[in-house]
């Protein structure tokens, strides 16, 4: 069986240890601090805070995802939702229903899986006022010998609500008053988190810690999937690590995606070797294609242009007079232009003085089709 896993919160055995940041999370979640995480997507984020708390034990997680979430009623929703999720592993699911009995909401389970759905009345609509109301009840699940800790992940997102400043305002005044909880904030838009937590008139300025997670120890990470690769009979030469390591820029979450397909490909006793790695990005691209080819239909030509441009040329210096001149002489404020778009789309993103690829395996197609 295929032994890598991407695109899911990784934990115990699958979680490739990060002593440091455990360490430095643990001490903040122990002493019941507050703590903003940043990292770029797929970096490790939830699943070092979920991997955290299961290492604490005597901590309970509540776990609030706020991805693309655009409404309030929504946001309070997702709330309750955690709250129900955290109950359920405690077999407790009555008791919740007991103290929502309010808002009548109905508890289904799926017939496959035995998960609980909570479905809510429709009649009902949830405001901002309604904030207090269902953090007040997090808090009441928190006692010195089972401690609370509260996770939004995601966070950056709250500032698609309409009426996001007001809810930073309750939800600050909030997490405050609950000083004995410890709560997580993490973030993968940069920009929108420094926005909310170093900006003095934003109403969380200086209201949390901060820590940030970037790639894993490269050695440790190589040891940890090389074993996965000699258990299943599969010897890979050093050469390739290094190139597996580059071409999915770092980002723990596209290498596992990487090495799965080189599993995919290769069979016990084989040993894998550069000659490998065109047929294993090639798997790739037959799985992700379909998302490629939209987003060339939805960006124009000039754009285009300056994607592959970073594609071939890197993102260092894109207004340089050399780069424009690789792509045949475009203004660079047409440059500038195209990649504020680009950005917009989230298809680059600019971090330590560069403009790199949200996909790392988006990029090596561009450069593989050769558009
Ligand atoms: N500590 C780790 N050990 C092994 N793989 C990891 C680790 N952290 C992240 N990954 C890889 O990255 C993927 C994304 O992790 P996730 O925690 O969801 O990242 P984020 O929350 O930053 O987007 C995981 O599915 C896994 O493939
Ligand atoms: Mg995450």
């Amino acid at each position: 069986m295929n032994p890598f896993k991407y695109g899911q919160v990784v934990q115990d055995k699958d979680f490739c240890q990060r002593p440091d940041l455990i360490k430095r999370l643990s001490e903040v979640i122990t002493k019941g601090q507050n703590v903003y995480v940043q990292g770029e997507r797929r970096i490790g984020k939830t699943s070092l805070i979920c991997e955290c708390v299961r290492q604490l034990k005597k901590h309970r997680l509540i776990y609030i995802d706020l991805l693309e979430v655009k409404e309030t009623d929504d946001f309070i929703k997702r709330i309750i939702s955690a709250i129900v999720s955290m109950e359920q592993k405690g077999g407790m699911v009555e008791r919740i229903l007991k103290k929502l009995a309010h808002i009548r909401p109905t508890i289904s389970f799926d017939p496959l899986t035995g998960m609980p759905t909570i479905g809510f009345d429709e009649t009902i609509a949830f405001s901002q006022d309604s904030i207090h109301g269902v953090l007040d009840l997090i808090y009441s699940y928190h006692t010195k010998q089972r401690s609370i800790v509260v996770v939004f992940d995601e966070f950056q997102d709250i500032l698609n609500l309409k009426d996001a400043k007001e809810i930073l305002a309750v939800l600050r005044s909030k997490v405050q008053f609950h000083s004995d909880v410890s709560y997580i904030f993490s973030g993968s838009v940069r920009n929108k988190m420094v926005e909310i937590f170093t900006y003095p008139d934003s109403p969380f300025y200086k209201s949390a810690t901060s820590l940030d997670v970037g790639p894993l120890d490269q050695d440790n990470f190589r040891a940890f999937l090389k074993k996965k690769f000699n258990k299943g009979k599969r010897e890979i030469a050093p050469e390739v690590w290094e190139k597996i390591f580059e071409i999915s820029a770092h980002v723990p979450g596209d290498i596992q995606q990487f090495c799965d397909a080189l599993w995919d490909i290769t069979s016990e006793k084989e040993h894998i070797t550069l000659e490998h790695l065109p047929k294993a990005l090639e798997s790739i691209f037959a799985h992700e294609f379909k998302g490629y080819e939209t987003t060339l239909k939805i960006i124009s030509g000039q754009q285009l242009k300056v994607l592959t441009g970073l594609a071939r040329m890197g993102g260092k210096a894109p207004t340089s007079a050399k780069f424009a001149k690789g792509l045949g002489g475009i203004a660079t404020s047409s440059i500038q232009k195209a990649i504020e778009r680009l950005m917009d789309l989230k298809i680059v993103f600019y971090f330590e003085d560069e403009y790199r690829f949200t996909n790392p395996f988006f990029r090596a197609w561009l450069l593989y089709k050769n558009l």
